[in-house]
């Protein structure tokens, strides 16, 4: 499996996902702008890594402010915190990741600044290595949910390459892999990006999971047929309701799904989840630029000057998911019950 993200010799490495499948390269983060430049331009990508990348990005800055007194490390920190929390908008484990770097430098009040960066810098190897424990978990809870033999239709990229390591979607599809359920894989190539076709199809190879890539156009054709027998796509945010946005065209196949009685799962972390948001019309969706659609890899597709519109995420609404996978287990409708005694478990 390769790796998203690592820490070594006080710098962060990136493997560079616009390169993907062609080259394995890393990037190289020596300061704060580095990584939030990385998270906007999608060199990491995937809302479980964007928060990891966030968490190693404060820790390596943190390293940039120069004093001995508390109440200024923590101001200067504060504000890194707050610049990279804007990163990119929507997906929720950003943020999560930010406040929990924050609640090591409250916590912390008074301690040395040399004894904070360090427990700054443990805290984020922490986040890493529990998102992979996290994701592990997610695809053991998910694994009754995929029957004997069947055909799955994935949207995106929610794989190692988007998480920590083992990815949530794909971890479960993973993890029914390794059980020996003999499963077989329908990828969306997912435009704009093709994060379907370049990564997960990728990702699929290197474990010798059969599978096909599809443009996004014919899952409706697919699911009608019957050739697809469960959807599970990963998350970038969850309202308290259960709504939950993804990447462009979740929605799309959710409705479709539904009307061909075909379950649609989502499987994600509790850190995605946003209870401050009463619904998913409230979750804030990023829009990227117009040149992503018309272009790819800096070669122009349509007629030069062609306008062009690109949200990177839509919400599917609660009434079309059949169920929630986290690591803490399966969330089923009423959302807003399930989820509210979730979390109240957790306190
Ligand atoms: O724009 P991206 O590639 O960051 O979007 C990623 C997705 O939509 C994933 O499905 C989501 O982050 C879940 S990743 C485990």
């Amino acid at each position: 499996m390769l790796p998203t993200i690592k820490w070594e010799d006080d710098r962060v490495y990136i493997i560079d996902q616009r390169k993907l499948p062609e080259k394995k390269e890393w990037l190289i983060c020596r300061t704060l702008q580095d990584v939030i430049t990385a998270i906007r331009q999608m060199a990491i990508r995937g809302a479980p890594a964007i928060g990891v990348a966030a968490a190693m990005g404060l820790a390596l800055s943190s390293r940039s402010i120069k004093t001995e007194k508390y109440g200024t490390f923590r101001r200067r920190f504060l504000e890194m915190a707050r610049q990279m929390e804007l990163a990119r908008p929507t997906a929720a484990n950003l943020r999560w990741a930010v406040e929990e770097m924050v609640k090591v430098v409250e916590r912390m009040h008074g301690c040395g600044v040399e004894e904070i960066k360090e427990a700054i810098r443990k805290e984020s190897q922490t986040i890493l290595e529990r998102d992979i424990e996290i994701n592990t978990k997610i695809g053991r809870n998910g694994l009754a949910l995929i029957p004997e033999g069947a055909t799955i239709l994935t949207h995106c990229n929610a794989g190692a390459l988007a998480t920590g390591g083992y990815g949530t979607a794909l971890g479960v599809i993973r993890a029914a892999h390794e059980a020996g359920k003999n499963i077989h894989v329908m990828v969306d190539e997912t435009r704009p990006l093709l994060q379907g076709l370049r990564l997960t199809a990728f990702e699929l190879m290197e474990e010798n999971i059969p599978f096909a890539v599809i443009v996004d156009s014919a899952a409706g054709y697919l699911m009608r047929k019957k050739t697809i027998d469960l959807v599970i796509t990963g998350a970038d945010r969850i309202a308290s309701n259960g709504d939950t946005a993804n990447k462009i065209g979740t929605y799309q196949v959710a409705v479709i799904a539904k009307e061909n009685k075909i379950p649609f799962y989502v499987a994600a972390p509790l850190s995605t989840f946003d209870l401050d948001l009463k619904n998913g019309d409230l979750i804030p969706i990023e829009e990227r630029e117009p040149a992503e659609v018309v272009s790819f890899a800096g070669h122009q597709l349509g007629p030069e000057g062609a306008v062009a519109f690109n949200p990177a995420f839509d919400v599917t609404p609660a009434r079309y998911i059949s169920a929630i996978i986290t690591e803490k287990g399966v969330l089923r409708s009423p959302y807003r019950r399930s989820i509210r005694n979730l979390f109240r478990t957790q306190r």
